[in-house]
């Protein structure tokens, strides 16, 4: 066995210079040794961490080919992070690293899409998720793509409750909130093991909330009541025009509220505590949790 042979089965990771990314490959760095890990970052200087720790570290963003695919260079897998430009084309930025991947000879590309990123989805991310599942269903390598759970800051989608006492924001839809770490460790433990499920999967905490779910449990943990005011989809928007959020940011958000409570993200999945092992960490504990740090 030659190194070569040992290289083939490397895992390359783009994005790892994010949040999701580097999560995903410190809990990789915990199932196997550092020379078969790979990242392709666009920072190589933002990597060093990874580099001291054995890790191979090349550059390549999504607008250059000729680096992506340097980058993805011996790898069998290679995890796509979506990007998340609003003024870029990602969908066409997404094909460049698909199809670098495949001439690099990887032999499965997992892809971190949205929690039910299907057409007719209002959340505008999804269609770049769909095009992008839609790219890797033509690629002709074996692909599976992550709908992961809303994992951003909880204060992101219910505003400054903790400030005011009260979640006013607008209609809102059951969603199984998720933590991006619970995500990252999936992913790792995925890719891993070696052999992969096919096509698109949904990674999630096991139970959708509502806000009125969530502000329960916010006065359960604080001890005060805090209370779940429904705003007026514009009347939301002026608000954040008013604090100083760019109007395209605000409709782009409002956009999320929209799909939450048209029922997108009612369904919760099996395969993230699956894939864990445990027990997801839950809304209620993400909750806790900040109100900790
Ligand atoms: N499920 C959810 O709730 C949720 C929430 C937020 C975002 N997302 C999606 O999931 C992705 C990962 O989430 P995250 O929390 O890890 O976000 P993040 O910390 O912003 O990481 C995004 C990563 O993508 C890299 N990237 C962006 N554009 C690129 C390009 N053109 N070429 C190469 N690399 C590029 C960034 O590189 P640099 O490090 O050089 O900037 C960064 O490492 C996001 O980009 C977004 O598409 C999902």
């Amino acid at each position: 066995m030659g190194t070569r042979e040992e290289a083939k089965h490397m895992i390359v990771v783009t994005g790892a210079t994010g949040g999701l990314g580097g999560a995903t490959v410190e809990h990789l760095l915990e199932r196997m040794p550092a020379d078969q890990i790979g990242v392709s970052v666009r920072d190589a200087t933002k990597a060093r961490h990874f580099t001291d720790r054995g890790v191979r570290v090349r550059q390549g963003s999504y607008e250059d080919p000729a680096a992506l695919r340097d980058s993805f260079a011996d790898a069998e897998q290679v995890l796509l992070v979506s990007g998340n430009d609003p003024a870029a084309d990602m969908a066409g930025l997404h094909r460049n690293a698909v199809e670098a991947a495949v001439e690099a000879g990887a032999r499965r590309i997992l892809y971190t899409s949205q929690h039910a990123a299907v057409p007719g989805n209002p959340y505008r991310p999804s269609d770049i998720h769909t095009a992008t599942e839609a790219i890797l269903a033509e690629s002709g390598v074996a692909w599976t793509a992550l709908r992961n759970g809303a994992y951003g800051p909880l204060d992101q989608v219910l505003g400054p409750w903790q400030q005011t006492g009260e979640i006013a924001q607008p209609a809102d839809g059951p969603t199984p909130y998720t933590d991006r770490d619970d995500v990252a460790e999936a992913t790792a433990a995925l890719l891993a093991r070696g052999h992969s499920l096919d096509g698109a999967v949904t990674l999630t905490a096991p139970t959708a909330v509502t806000f009125d779910d969530l502000a329960k449990i916010a006065s359960e943990l604080t001890g005060r009541t805090v209370k779940r005011i429904v705003v007026d989809d514009e009347q939301w928007v002026a608000d954040q025009i008013a604090i100083g959020v760019p109007e395209q940011a605000a409709r782009l958000m409002l956009t999320w509220y929209q799909a939450a409570r048209a029922g997108y993200f009612a369904e919760a999945g099996p395969l993230l505590a699956e894939l864990l092992g445990r027990e997801p960490r839950t809304a209620a504990d993400r909750l806790a949790a900040h109100l900790a740090t």
